[in-house]
């Protein structure tokens, strides 16, 4: 008798398993929502690429770096595409929204994360302060964020204000000496711009949030202490020493940050599951803006 029961049982287990594997432990979280992802050719901005793809949104890669980004969308399906931008020049933002827009009839989802480090050796002294680099820093940075919100906001106001910004800020932008000064200045302004402007476009319905990471080993944190005549060095054994020294600033002990986590934290807020979060900093940071120092704990 048990013999004949046990299978029946076990089936019947098999098959509710089945039933739930269907349909919650990997949704698709943006199924159909035409997404435009700055800064997408690399780094953080392609482990999101990949992320939103897998999850079913259409793309649009925007990027200075073709060859890279042209290589990426083709290497995803026919729902990702390359559109050349810098985010710096209003006619470019222009250009890429409302070619989003014309192709597929709406914008969803802007993540504006395109973004620059400065030169991290030769000015980190206030007393080295360049102003030609200040202000090329600020230009990507701040004005390429602004000008995404504004065109952003201007494509899902028609609509009823469906859609959703997000801004790629820095812990630079949560408190001071994790960056230099210039890029330090422009990740506090993403963070207020991101609050200013989540307050007016909130009454029409639009999401606007920032997520500020910590330490991801891409290209920009890889090469950040290299000097103007050093060629860049992006080798497994490179990544590894950053992905180390990070490990060793982190308040969490253990994990180590990669892009696919910030990729994440924007999937959460370019989700429904964020409905209700407005002007937010998200911060993926093991800790590191809590505390350095702490006493009995
Ligand atoms: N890596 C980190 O540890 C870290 C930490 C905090 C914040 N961030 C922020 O995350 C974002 C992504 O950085 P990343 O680490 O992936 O760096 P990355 O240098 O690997 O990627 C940045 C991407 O932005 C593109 N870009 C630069 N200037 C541009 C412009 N004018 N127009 C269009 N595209 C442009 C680059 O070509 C590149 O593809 C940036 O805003 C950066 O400040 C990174």
């Amino acid at each position: 008798m048990p013999a004949q029961v046990m299978p029946d049982n076990t089936l019947q287990g098999l098959h509710v398993l089945g039933r739930e594997n269907n349909s919650s432990p990997h949704p698709r979280r943006v199924e159909g929502k035409i997404a435009i992802v700055t800064g997408g050719a690399r780094g953080i901005g392609e482990a999101t690429v990949r992320l939103f793809a897998r999850h079913g949104a259409k793309e649009v890669i925007a990027d200075v770096e073709d060859t890279l980004g042209a290589a990426l969308a083709n290497s995803l399906s026919s729902s990702v595409t390359f559109f050349h931008c810098d985010v710096s020049q209003e006619e470019d933002i222009e250009n890429l929204i409302s070619s989003t827009v014309s192709r597929y009839g709406r914008l969803d989802i802007l993540f504006s994360n395109a973004g620059v480090l400065g030169n991290q050796k030769k000015h980190k002294s206030i007393l080295d302060f360049n102003v030609d680099e200040f202000d090329d820093v600020m230009r990507v940075n701040v004005r390429g964020m602004a000008l995404g919100i504004k065109h952003a906001a201007r494509a899902m106001i028609p609509r009823g204000g469906v859609g959703c910004i997000i801004s790629t800020a820095s812990v630079a932008g949560v408190m001071g000496g994790l960056g230099p000064h210039a890029y330090t200045a422009s990740k506090h302004a993403i963070v207020g711009l991101t609050k200013n402007t989540a307050c007016e476009l909130g009454r029409f319905g639009i999401k606007v949030n920032c997520i500020s990471p910590f330490g991801v080993a891409t290209p920009m944190l890889v090469n950040a202490w290299r000097s103007d005549d050093e060629e860049d060095d992006e080798s497994p054994e490179q990544v590894e020493k950053t992905e180390e020294f990070v490990r060793g600033l982190a308040n969490l002990k253990g994990p180590t940050s990669r892009a696919k986590d910030i990729a994440e934290a924007a999937l959460y807020l370019a989700s429904d599951e964020s409905k209700y979060v407005r002007g937010h900093n998200l911060v993926v940071d093991g800790g590191i803006t809590t505390s350095r120092n702490y006493v009995s704990l």
